[in-house]
């Protein structure tokens, strides 16, 4: 297998292009599918207090026998927890239920702008303190809108790393993509396979058939290709191998252009201008 890329953020960190979601995987089920995907090569986990998984994606990675410095893990602030003095007790809770010193990113999970007073800025601050102590190595957003980021950007004074959004060939995110290009904070596109709905398409169905690539392969190419930061979720051992071969082939620039106009705006998931985190 040729290796997977690093990306370097925009305060010199570098993190893999590819790794593992564990969004939806019971907690019972967390440290065999975390301990298959370690065991294949992902070496970037990427998990939230909410998915209620923390403690056992750490105790995966105890067991792994791999350094801590050689795997990369995000977590993500709850939903409830953004007013500053509950987002610090969040940040300890993480950090204890991961059983480490520091993450590697840590991330705002969504804006609720209907909630506290959609002071966004203030808990951004509070990230910039578990920066500053070195317990986050790196901080950023999820679920971000030009208007968020343009907002902390006149309020707070570091620049997200990360903004980690719904992308798949169903919901390219031009937009998005291109004002955080401009602004140096790198993409982490979620729910990349678009929950595996995007797989029957019949163009990504014939890209498959004539690369000898299986349609999770061809669309997570699709997002290497285009530069975006992907980590795929499966309870399923061999899916976890299979999504993991994908550094051996490439894709020819018609073959992205042509996923990339599959295009139709669609969510899988709540839209962040109007989630309230509940
Ligand atoms: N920041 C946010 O708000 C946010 C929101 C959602 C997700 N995320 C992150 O993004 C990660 C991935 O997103 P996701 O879990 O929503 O969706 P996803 O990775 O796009 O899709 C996961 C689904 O695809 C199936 N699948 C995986 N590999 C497959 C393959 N090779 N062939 C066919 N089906 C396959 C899985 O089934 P099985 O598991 O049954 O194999 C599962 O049903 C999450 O785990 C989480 O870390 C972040």
């Amino acid at each position: 297998m040729t290796s997977i890329p690093d990306i370097t953020l925009n305060n010199g960190q570098t993190i893999p292009q590819f790794g593992f979601g564990v969004f939806q995987i019971e907690p019972q089920d967390t440290v065999a599918a975390v301990s298959t995907a370690l065991e294949a090569g992902y070496r970037h986990i990427d998990t939230a207090e909410m998915y209620g998984n923390e403690a056992e994606v750490g105790e995966a990675i105890a067991k792994s026998g791999l350094e801590r410095g050689e795997v990369f893990v995000t977590s993500k602030l709850s939903n409830d927890s953004h007013e500053p003095d509950e987002a610090r007790q969040a940040f300890e809770g993480t950090l204890k239920a991961l059983g480490t010193e520091y993450v590697d990113l840590f991330l705002i999970h969504w804006p609720l702008p209907a909630r506290y007073g959609g002071d966004i800025a203030a808990t951004w601050r509070t990230l910039e303190e578990f920066y500053r102590e070195g317990r986050a190595r790196s901080i950023g957003v999820s679920n971000f809108q030009p208007h968020h980021l343009r907002r902390l950007h006149g309020e707070t004074q570091i620049i997200p790393a990360v903004n980690q959004i719904e992308v798949h060939p169903y919901l390219t995110q031009d937009d998005v993509r291109a004002f955080c290009a401009e602004h140096q904070i790198t993409v982490e596109a979620w729910s990349p396979l678009g929950k595996g709905g995007v797989l029957g398409a019949p163009v990504i169905r014939s890209i498959s058939e004539r690369t000898g690539k299986t349609p999770a392969q061809v669309v997570l190419r699709w997002h290497i290709q285009r530069g975006d930061i992907v980590f795929p979720k499966s309870v399923t051992p061999d899916r976890i191998r299979e999504n993991i071969g994908i550094f051996g082939f490439e894709l020819s620039a018609t073959d992205i252009a042509d996923i990339t106009v599959l295009n139709r705006n669609e969510r899988t998931g709540p839209d962040p201008d109007k989630f309230d985190g509940r």
